[in-house]
């Protein structure tokens, strides 16, 4: 069962989002690759079609994903759909400073989805310097309720769950391929 890791952020394989990449990935027993798409080539259908399991990350820039992960999204539009992705498990791990990864988290699941995954029970989480700081600080009796870097190891168990369990025959409704970049407002003059 083999794990395919997309990171999207801006910061590579350097980055925090690369950090907490590390600490999550140390808890799955299975082979896992990782695609820093900052500086690497984007993973091929043969290659998402191989992984059994995903896991999504990035940072969190001006309220959105990294430009990596929106070019990856923008270059795999066709495969909307496809075997590659259809019925299996993605986990989503989101960095931030303070604010605006919950939304790009459920934004995420949500392109997740409509390409054909599915996140598992409690697998899609932020992480941010502003947790950081204040489960450093103790946190008081609201540590339980900041997501942490323990955290991690649930959802690498849930991960692991998921794909262990059979790729079921889910269906994808059709699919224009063809070019989703071609002119549909052709009544208006340019
Ligand atoms: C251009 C830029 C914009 C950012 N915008 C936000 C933001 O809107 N909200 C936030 O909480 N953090 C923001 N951050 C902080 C990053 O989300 C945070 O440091 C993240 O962990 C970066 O991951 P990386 O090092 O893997 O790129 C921003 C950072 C950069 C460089």
């Amino acid at each position: 069962m083999s794990i395919l890791v997309i990171n999207g952020s801006l910061g590579g394989a350097s980055g925090n989002t690369a950090r907490a990449l590390h600490a999550l990935a140390a808890h799955l027993k299975t082979s896992v690759t990782v695609r820093h798409l900052a500086t690497e080539t984007l993973p091929t259908r043969e290659e998402l079609a191989q992984a059994r399991g995903f896991i999504f990350s990035t940072g969190v820039y001006w309220d959105s994903w990294g430009s990596p992960l929106q070019k990856f999204w923008e270059a795999v539009t066709e495969l909307e759909g496809d075997a590659c992705w259809l019925g299996k498990p993605a986990a989503c791990l989101v960095t931030m400073h303070s604010v605006g990864g919950k939304e790009v988290l459920s934004r995420l699941q949500g392109v997740l989805n409509t390409f054909g995954l599915y996140t598992p029970p409690m697998c899609a989480l932020t992480y941010s310097l502003a947790n950081h700081i204040a489960l450093k600080d103790g946190a008081g009796s609201h540590a339980d309720d900041l997501w942490s870097l323990g955290d991690l190891e649930t959802v690498a168990k849930n991960l692991t769950i998921a794909t262990q369990a059979p790729l079921l025959n889910w269906l994808s409704w059709p699919v224009d391929r063809a070019n989703p970049q071609r002119i549909w407002l052709k009544d208006v003059s340019t």
